[in-house]
């Protein structure tokens, strides 16, 4: 669609993945006036949103054009680059989460750095840059070792678990580019992984949403449950950690904090400075989803209601089957499974790939879980047993 020259817009959304896709159905019952810079036509929201720029979300220039017309600019993703973030900074543009809070959620060893100075729990860590650094950083901490990407990770592609120094020594055998920044983690004995979300208006409202489990296989989220099974007292201190950070970086927008639960101790993985895999549940399974809320919070409109609207939300990821087919094939037998809501972000079916999710709310935890896996299941056309 053409716009013409003087029109405003109330938010720039900078990429155009399924979350955006799901920021802009948020928008339309706000009535607020989007913008998305898509990379191609064929990306998740520029397929059903009338006012898209298409051009490189990593070219300055494309950017700074964009933000131009847009009151607020948000994001998808936060592996913006640092020249698109030098130019937009220039130009004033509004940029809610703030430049240094995006830098951050980037960058593994620095966020790492910042949350160890607040003394805020996170596993020991070192930057490393050869096989003798990993060597040297084992023998403090023993074998195994988690090796992972300092920026550019996702879906645990970055991230190994290092057993030996010979392993250690494949594993840079393996690596395309040497001087990689690099860091060794010692290896948490992971009970299980959780999230808590928070948001924060520029006026310094915060809400935080309860505390989930998610259910990583091979490194990619599969399964969100809410609440987490794991005592008020950690979910307490979980989301006072959310807390925390969201005020030390100066957050607007939502936020996901990453949380290994060890016994009984926590520590803080990472950092998403967005809406996040892990609140896909609260679309339903809350009063206010995540996408509307941080509509509201980068506009520094009043934040709404967390509450849970069902004792249990199961949310399941629908990843492409290894036949690649599409799920909009078997859509008909996961809608004839009660209570099932799909989501399906309008991506072409690759294996492995997040082609959408779904969602089942419940009073009976394990038949929610039952039914979300069966419905994901036969979206890819395969039969997944709930794997817990
Ligand atoms: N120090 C660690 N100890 C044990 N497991 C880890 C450690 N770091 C990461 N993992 C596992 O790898 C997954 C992906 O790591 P993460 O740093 O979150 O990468 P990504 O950016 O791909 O999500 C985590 O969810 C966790 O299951
Ligand atoms: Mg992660």
């Amino acid at each position: 669609m053409l716009t013409s020259m003087n029109e405003r817009f109330d938010i720039g959304i900078v990429g155009a993945g399924q979350l955006a896709r799901m920021m802009v159905q948020a928008a339309i019952s706000l009535g607020l006036r989007v913008r998305v810079l898509a990379e191609s036509p064929a990306d998740s929201a520029a397929l059903v949103w009338p006012d898209i720029v298409i051009g490189s979300p990593n070219d300055p220039e494309v950017v700074a054009s964009f933000a131009e017309a847009c009151n607020v600019v948000t994001f998808d993703h936060e592996l913006v680059p640092p020249k698109v973030l030098a130019v937009l900074t220039v130009q004033r543009a509004t940029l809610r989460p703030n430049p240094k809070a995006l830098a951050l959620a980037q960058d593994k060893l620095w966020q790492r750095e910042q949350f160890a100075r607040r003394g805020l729990p996170v596993p020991r860590f070192h930057g490393v840059r050869s096989i003798e650094d990993v060597a040297a950083f084992a023998i403090e901490t023993g074998w195994p070792v988690a090796v992972k990407t300092a920026v550019g990770g996702y879906d645990g592609r970055g991230v190994w678990r290092v057993a030996s120094a010979p392993e250690a020594a494949e594993l840079f055998a393996s690596l395309p580019a040497r001087g990689t920044n690099l860091i060794a983690e010692a290896w948490v004995p992971i009970d299980r992984e959780v999230a808590a979300m928070v948001a924060r208006s520029p006026a310094g409202e915060v809400a935080t949403y309860p505390v989930v489990d998610t259910l990583q296989i091979d490194g990619i989220c599969r399964e969100i449950v809410a609440p987490a099974g794991i005592s008020a007292h950690l979910s307490d201190k979980a989301t006072a950690l959310a807390i925390d950070v969201a005020k030390a970086i100066d957050l607007t927008g939502v936020m996901a904090l990453e949380l290994f639960v060890a016994g009984d101790e926590l520590f803080i993985n990472e950092i998403a400075t967005r809406p996040h895999n892990s609140g896909h549940y609260t679309i339903e399974g809350c009063t206010t989803s995540q996408f509307e809320q941080h509509l509201r919070a980068v506009m520094d409109l009043p934040l709404g209601s967390t509450d849970l609207t069902a004792e249990h939300v199961v949310t399941v990821n629908v990843l492409g089957g290894p036949t690649g087919e599409d799920p909009r094939q078997t859509l008909a037998q996961a809608l004839a499974l009660p209570g099932v809501n799909v989501h399906l972000y309008g991506k072409s079916a690759r294996p492995g790939r997040k082609l959408g999710h779904v969602t089942v709310l419940g009073e009976n935890l394990e038949e929610a879980r039952e039914r979300a896996w069966l419905a994901a299941g036969l979206l890819t056309g395969e039969r997944v047993e709930s794997p817990r």
